[in-house]
């Protein structure tokens, strides 16, 4: 509902994240009352970028938040590949450990996609092992990448309509943008419950022409880039829903001090959109907090793999 203005109405992902921390809290305080091993997560990084270091901090400090017991292990950059998977193959063959998270990225002479698969496909809280991925292709229940979950919860709980509307995806990578797209045009009937919207990606090859005429058509757009400013006001269709899943670290012209923005021209943006999501504050918070859920829900799923082989 808007009240005042016609400014957008604000959809602030860490009021939303911290509601569903509780939730998961109480859900984890059930799942060990009944006797279950407390969920424990193991993040591992390769390297010392400090962007990374403070991811890992803040998915730590959310398992703590939720109760879930976590480590993360930091390896030298020098780690050679074989040596991060011994680790990795370690941490599957581990009863104690439920989730395993490689931060990425990892140094250029580690094959991404190589130590994805590695970790175990019930291990995987990231979602980004290839059977996971084959799994949300087809509608099939596993584990969905956590930033584009984030964002379906994001528009789930706001209430934004998506059925039958036409949405854009800007970007087109395959832990963020590829899955997102999956998500927003699959069937709502199905397990994983899509959102039924009517789907164009777009990318660096779109012309900027084609971009802006696209993204006018669309009622949601999700824009995952890394590119201050891309979408600006004359791309937006009144009313439309815009999530800003960008990161981007820039210096502010006025203070000299760094902060982070997003992918989208937010002050002007928000004179026309419906609903906004801000940076910080929108789909980063919800990203960590998908990664509690898909570690409680593969506890859960593993509890009931060890008892059905009892
Ligand atoms: N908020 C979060 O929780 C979260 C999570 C993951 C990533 N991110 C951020 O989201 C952004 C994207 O991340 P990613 O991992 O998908 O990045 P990526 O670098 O893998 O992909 C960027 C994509 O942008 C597209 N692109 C580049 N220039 C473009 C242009 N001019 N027009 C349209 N498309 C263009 C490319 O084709 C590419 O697919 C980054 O800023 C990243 O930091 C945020």
């Amino acid at each position: 509902m808007r009240f005042t203005s016609n400014m957008a109405q604000i959809i602030d992902g860490k009021a939303m994240s911290k509601e569903i921390r509780l939730e998961l809290h109480q859900e984890l305080k059930e799942f060990v009352a009944a006797g279950n091993r407390l969920p424990h997560l193991t993040a591992v990084i390769v390297g010392e970028d400090p962007a990374s270091q403070t991811y890992v901090h803040n998915k730590m400090l959310a398992c703590k938040e939720v109760g879930i017991s976590s480590e993360t292990k930091i390896l030298p950059e020098s780690t050679t590949q074989d040596e991060l998977l011994q680790l990795i193959n370690q941490l599957n063959t581990d009863e104690n450990v439920t989730g395993v998270l490689i931060q990425l990225p990892v140094p250029d002479h580690i094959d991404e996609r190589t130590i994805c698969n590695a970790v175990a496909a019930e291990k995987d809280v990231d979602g980004f092992h290839e059977i996971n991925i084959g799994r949300l292709a087809l509608d099939m229940e596993g584990t969905i990448p956590a930033t584009p979950l984030g964002v379906k919860t994001l528009l789930e709980r706001s209430n934004i309509e998506t059925f039958g509307r036409n949405a854009v995806v800007v970007g087109r990578s395959k832990n963020v943008s590829l899955p997102m797209a999956m998500l927003l045009h699959s069937d709502g009937r199905h397990s994983i419950k899509g959102l039924d919207s009517t789907v164009t990606i777009c990318h660096r090859y779109t012309p900027p022409k084609e971009l802006a005429k696209f993204c006018r058509q669309a009622d949601i757009i999700v824009v995952a880039v890394g590119k201050p400013g891309l979408i600006t006001k004359d791309m937006i269709k009144p009313g439309a829903c815009i999530i800003d899943v960008g990161i981007n670290r820039i210096k502010d012209e006025k203070t000299g001090k760094f902060k982070l923005v997003g992918d989208v021209d937010y002050e002007e943006v928000r004179q026309v959109a419906g609903h906004i999501t801000p940076v910080p504050g929108g789909v980063g918070p919800m990203t960590v907090t998908m990664l509690m859920h898909n570690t409680l829900k593969a506890a859960k799923k593993q509890n009931a793999t060890r008892l059905l082989n009892v």
